[in-house]
């Protein structure tokens, strides 16, 4: 593996991890190494058992026939809880009490409900490079209370690192709340190397429900029920074929194909994710940018659209053309590429990690 760069705490530290090292140390069968990707939609795990796991970030407490006794229940359980308590997670924020304790609940009840044993377990956290040092800092140390060591690591690194990016390519997470844009370069980063949109998945579902009212104005359409659809038949293809949908009336639904409110809604935010894409290539000289326009690796669950990759090299073409890989697993790259640090860690590294649980330093 050669050298690369992670970021912590806003600063880019070299790393070089090499397999030689690691040799004799990593296979330590009383150890066992979490890859975590806690996003805001959806917290994946991976461990070197092989356990492979994903939940929606949200935890609900519910307290059964009057009984004091909170039950937790994490993910889709959570969702189809009619009432209680629900609080979404990973959202970049800790700063109550309450809402630090939902967190640790939550990857408790997942963790246990997936058998994964928390002794002598070290474990990874991506989490994006400019996440709020707070809140960096608050994760950490809950993460230090569940497992026996844990770190915080750049969540782009981590897929970066598992996929072994090429030298000076570009790598895009497109999820819920955010896209991610990034250049990965075996170079001391620059400054406008790295470019956060707010637009991603979250921002499809508003287009839809919002096209979807303008065509029926009695339209009841919800933001879960926009992106179920889109989640089913979302893409960017012209040629997909008609998808009919009963859409929920105020008096009873209509069936009806949304192919266009899908496509154009899916446009409208993957438009704004090529600008971003042009404008990091535009601020580099035309040597490199001729080398990270044709390395473009898309990753997050919006990548799952159909025809996304095309569709961003169709929009590429005007501006010199460029070549989008969808080669990094859109659930799993980032807790997949965790999950190779921690393994890849020296075990020096961990212990001295865990004696000194300076939270301060790895974040
Ligand atoms: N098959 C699919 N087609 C289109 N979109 C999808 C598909 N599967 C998931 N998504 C969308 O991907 C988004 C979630 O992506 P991801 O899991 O990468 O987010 P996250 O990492 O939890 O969030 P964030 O990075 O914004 O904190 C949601 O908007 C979801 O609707
Ligand atoms: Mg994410």
């Amino acid at each position: 593996m050669d050298p690369m760069y992670i970021c912590y705490n806003s600063m880019w530290v070299l790393i070089t991890i090499t397999v030689d090292y690691m040799e004799g140390e990593i296979t330590s069968d009383k150890c066992l190494y979490i890859g975590i990707d806690a996003g805001m939609y959806k917290t994946s795990v991976c461990s070197s058992e092989g356990k492979k796991f994903s939940e929606r970030s949200l935890v609900a407490f519910s307290s059964e026939n009057g009984n004091d006794l909170e039950k937790v229940l994490a993910g889709k359980d959570a969702l189809e809880l009619e009432d209680g308590k629900k609080v979404e997670l990973f959202n970049g924020e800790l700063k109550s009490e309450e809402n630090t304790d939902a967190c640790r609940r939550f990857l408790k009840h997942v963790l246990e409900k997936n058998e994964v044993v928390e002794k002598n377990t070290y474990a990874i956290i991506g989490v994006p490079a400019n996440a709020d040092k707070a809140y960096k800092k608050k994760l950490l140390e809950l993460a230090n209370e569940v497992f026996t060591g844990a770190m915080l690591v750049d969540e782009l690194f981590c897929a970066a690192y598992k996929n072994n990016l090429p030298d000076r390519s570009i790598i895009v997470d497109i999820g819920y709340s955010k896209t991610d844009i990034c250049i990965i370069d075996s170079e001391v980063p620059r400054e406008n190397d790295c470019l956060r949109l707010s637009c991603a998945g979250k921002d499809i579902d508003s287009e839809i429900v919002k096209l979807v009212n303008d065509r029926w104005p009695d339209s009841t359409i919800s933001e879960e029920l926009a992106r179920e659809w889109k989640e089913k038949y979302g893409a960017l293809d012209p040629g997909s074929d008609t998808c009919v949908v009963d859409v929920p009336l105020e008096n009873g639904h209509v069936q009806e194909s949304i192919i266009e409110e899908l496509q154009l809604a899916c446009e409208f935010v993957v438009t704004d994710i090529v600008s971003g894409i042009t404008r990091i290539l535009s601020d580099h000289e035309p040597e490199l940018r001729e080398k990270l326009r044709n390395n473009i690796h898309i990753l997050g669950g919006t990548s799952n659209l159909d025809g996304i990759d095309s569709f961003i090299e169709n929009e590429l073409k005007v501006l010199g053309g460029g070549k989008v890989f969808s080669d990094i697993d859109p659930e799993y790259g980032i807790s997949e590429g965790a999950l190779e640090i921690a393994k890849n860690m020296p075990a020096d590294f961990w212990n001295q990690l865990t004696t000194e649980k300076d939270t301060e330093e790895m974040i």
